[in-house]
């Protein structure tokens, strides 16, 4: 078989990992031909290809980010593409010589593969992203490197925050999901954490704040997921801070801005000196833990295995530390939130 390999959607740390795994599987035990398509859906409709071989992994391991690239090019826009970049997806599969393609990516990207594999394509994901939010997996790579980046950030704001007397807010990456907050915010003894999940008020935030410092406290740390909303008055429903406008070019608007308004309104409300730190694509990048390198070679494994039993229209999933997958069915649509219970652990905290 010629196996196509792709990574779509933000990058993160684990994608060199997965790589690795199915080039290294399908070629020496499976007697397979990989070959990488390059930036994402981008390098299928474009016909952007390039040798992957036993050459072309070695040393990638550690690696961040992708040796293949990426995109957050969306096939099925037809603002972007207009009509056509299906059918050239369709072109170019047969062009290259493809048997299967395995999509290494998030919600975007295998809603594109489901889409797909429903024209006919034989198709495997894999689950990534820092953000965690990836329905039928209870972890994803990415995220426990994140997580650690976030949590030893909170670790060093909080001994300038202790010095100085300040509250510090520090704004996570999470979009529609609140898991590196949660996570990085329990590890890193946050005294307020603010998900997307759970909506809160400015008035809320600020109690919590001054019930720490009546007890003494005379700093505080807020860690606050970019895409949470908080209601700060004036308005009868919380909205997401965006940057400005824009959206990405798979349609997603572009989230940023909510730690400095928050920093700005507690200083006000509360006067209490207030900075704000935003940790962005810096949980994004660099060389994955040991965790993310050895789920990433597992998925990585069990998709070539897939492939090779030609079971197609399936995403890998980590499910009570089991790799399994499941039809791409069950993993679009809704993300998987942090419930109500998770965010308890982390409210225990508060205040
Ligand atoms: O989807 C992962 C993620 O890191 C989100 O947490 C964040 O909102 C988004 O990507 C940022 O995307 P970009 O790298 O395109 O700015």
């Amino acid at each position: 078989m010629r196996i196509g390999v792709m990574t779509g959607g933000g990058d993160c740390p684990g994608l060199n990992a997965v790589i690795r795994a199915v080039v290294r599987k399908s070629i020496v035990d499976f007697g397979h031909e990989c070959v990488g398509i390059m930036q994402g859906w981008k390098g299928l409709v474009e016909c952007l290809t390039c040798e992957l071989n036993l050459r072309s992994i070695s040393g990638i391991l550690p690696r961040g980010g992708t040796i293949l690239g990426t995109s957050r090019t969306n096939p099925f826009s037809k603002a972007h593409y207009k009509e056509h970049a299906p059918q050239k997806i369709l072109d170019n599969w047969q062009r290259v010589g493809l048997d299967a393609l395995i999509a290494v990516g998030g919600d975007d990207t295998h809603a594109v593969s489901y889409e797909l594999s429903k024209m006919g394509l034989s198709i495997v994901g894999v689950p990534k992203t820092i953000d965690n939010d990836i329905r039928g997996t209870e972890y994803t790579f990415g995220f426990d490197t994140a997580v650690h980046v976030a949590s030893e950030a909170i670790d060093r704001v909080h001994s300038t925050a202790e010095s100085h007397h300040r509250v510090i807010v520090v704004e996570v990456m999470g979009r529609r999901t609140g898991w590196i907050a949660l996570y990085s915010g329990i590890a890193g003894g946050a005294d307020v954490v603010i998900v997307p999940e759970f909506e809160v008020t400015l008035a809320e935030i600020c109690d919590m704040i001054k019930k720490r410092h009546a007890r003494g406290k005379s700093f505080s740390i807020c860690v606050v997921a970019e895409g949470a909303r908080i209601n700060f008055g004036g308005s009868p429903e919380a909205r997401e801070v965006t940057i400005d406008q824009s959206i990405d070019e798979f349609g997603n608007v572009r989230l940023g801005g909510i730690g400095q308004r928050l920093a700005r309104e507690i200083e006000r409300e509360l006067k209490f000196e207030t900075r704000f730190t935003v940790l962005g694509h810096v949980q994004r990048g660099g060389t994955p833990t040991a965790f993310d390198r050895v789920l990433g070679t597992r998925f990585g494994i069990k998709a070539a295995e897939l492939v090779h039993k030609r079971q197609f229209g399936r995403m890998v999933a980590l499910q009570n530390n089991e790799i399994v997958s499941i039809p791409f069915s069950e993993t679009i649509g809704t993300p998987k939130y942090v419930t109500e219970e998770w965010y308890d652990v982390a409210r225990t905290f508060f205040g």
